[in-house]
């Protein structure tokens, strides 16, 4: 079985979706890995190292897609790489399938079995291959950095002999996966950290950080999440009563970082243009949900704007900006799916359409739509 790995060629796309390490794993399965040149530079793996790890190096997208039964990528691909796949191609990365409805139209229509790897089930199976939580736990961290970066004052508290600096107070907005990350980096950095979600389940989660939970709690905020953990969409009498209590705690803070997202649906917008007119200058916002129509409305992706002396930074692929170890994890989340699907004994892809991983994943098969959310 031959497994193609191309080099990215999305705009601020550094990641990419196989290593020396997995490509060395693959290869003890049995499988043949292509890997097109320069795929692996701007995460700093050299085409040596997957030469040495047992992978082809192939020279442009064609040769590598050449005789492909696999193909990895980090994002989806562009029309000339899928129309360079054969039918029956498995095709696994993640594929923002809500964001590009066309694109899924087209694996269906070039035949191509596509599966969008961040419509992981979240069961504890497929923990090791949730490509969700690794790249939004690096983007939790980063968002805290490039908040720090840009802050004209220090994080934790200073005494000197000149005087006292007060500690930065950083709240965060929707505590998933970036979200605690993004708790526990300010924490380490010396802020006072507050955070807010509508899952009553992560105060516990907040305060075991060493942050203060903040949140309307009431009847409603006690069935807020799915079965499948996520959060779902409130009612509008308590969305007012959770902006009013925000309206409140954002007044005071220095940095604040939104990361809330609900799957499928535009990001909530929790950052209203009146909170940001009530902020201090000199604050920042970091709004991570941006690609996803952003918790402010302020917010422009891949910009940072500023509203009377609050600088509202849009990030964009914040993993990818830590490309080697996105890249790393990445790589493994997309090794831990595949090799149980590469059968011991023939070395072939061996697919149960029946497993629940399978299912998940799975937006095209042999020409068509399968996918529920996709369907219609
Ligand atoms: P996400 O990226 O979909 O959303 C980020 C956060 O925003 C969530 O905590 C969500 O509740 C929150 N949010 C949504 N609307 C909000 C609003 N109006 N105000 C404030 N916050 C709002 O979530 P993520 O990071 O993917 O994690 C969701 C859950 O899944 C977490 O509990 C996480 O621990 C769990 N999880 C489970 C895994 C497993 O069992 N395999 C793997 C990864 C995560």
């Amino acid at each position: 079985m031959r497994i193609a790995v191309l080099r990215e060629r999305r705009p601020n796309e550094a990641r990419v979706a196989a290593t020396p390490e997995s490509v060395k794993k693959f290869k003890a399965l049995g499988a043949e890995i292509a890997v097109e040149a320069g795929a692996g530079a701007a995460s700093y793996f050299a085409d040596s190292d997957y030469a040495a790890a047992g992978a082809t190096i192939a020279i442009d997208a064609a040769a590598t897609l050449d005789g492909a039964e696999v193909v990895l990528k980090v994002q989806r691909p562009l029309d000339d790489e899928l129309n360079a796949m054969k039918q029956g191609t498995m095709l696994a990365a993640m594929l923002a399938p809500y964001a590009d409805r066309e694109a899924v139209k087209s694996y269906a229509g070039k035949g191509v079995n596509a599966f969008a790897m961040e419509f992981m089930p979240r069961i504890t199976r497929a923990q090791s291959m949730d490509v969700l939580s690794s790249q939004s736990n690096l983007a939790g961290y980063k968002a805290v950095i490039d908040a720090a970066a840009t802050y004209g004052r220090a994080f934790p508290m200073m005494m000197t002999a000149a005087g006292t600096i007060a500690p930065a107070r950083v709240f965060i907005m929707g505590v998933g996966v970036a979200g605690l990350q993004a708790i526990a980096t300010a924490k380490r950095l010396g802020a006072i950290v507050s955070a807010t979600d509508v899952r009553a389940a992560t105060k516990e989660q907040v305060q075991s950080l060493g942050g203060t939970f903040v949140m309307v709690e009431d009847e409603e905020s006690k069935a807020s999440e799915t079965k499948a953990g996520y959060a779902k969409e409130m009612s509008d009498a308590y969305k007012k009563k959770q902006a009013a209590l925000i309206a409140e705690t954002i007044k005071k803070q220095d940095i604040v970082i939104t990361t809330a997202l609900i799957p499928g649906r535009p990001a909530p917008m929790l950052v209203t243009e009146e909170m940001v007119r009530s902020m201090k200058p000199g604050s920042i916002i970091v709004d991570l949900a941006t690609e996803q129509g952003g918790n402010c409305p302020l917010s422009k992706p891949g910009q940072t704007v500023e509203v009377n002396g609050v600088k509202i930074i849009g990030t964009v692929n914040l993993a990818g900006r830590l490309a080697a170890d996105a890249s790393s994890l990445y790589a493994r989340n997309l090794f831990n799916f595949l090799s149980p699907l590469i059968d011991k004994t023939t070395k072939a892809l061996k697919i149960d359409w029946n497993d629940e991983i399978i299912k998940g994943t799975c937006l095209t098969r042999d020409g068509e739509i399968v996918h529920p959310a996709l369907k219609g």
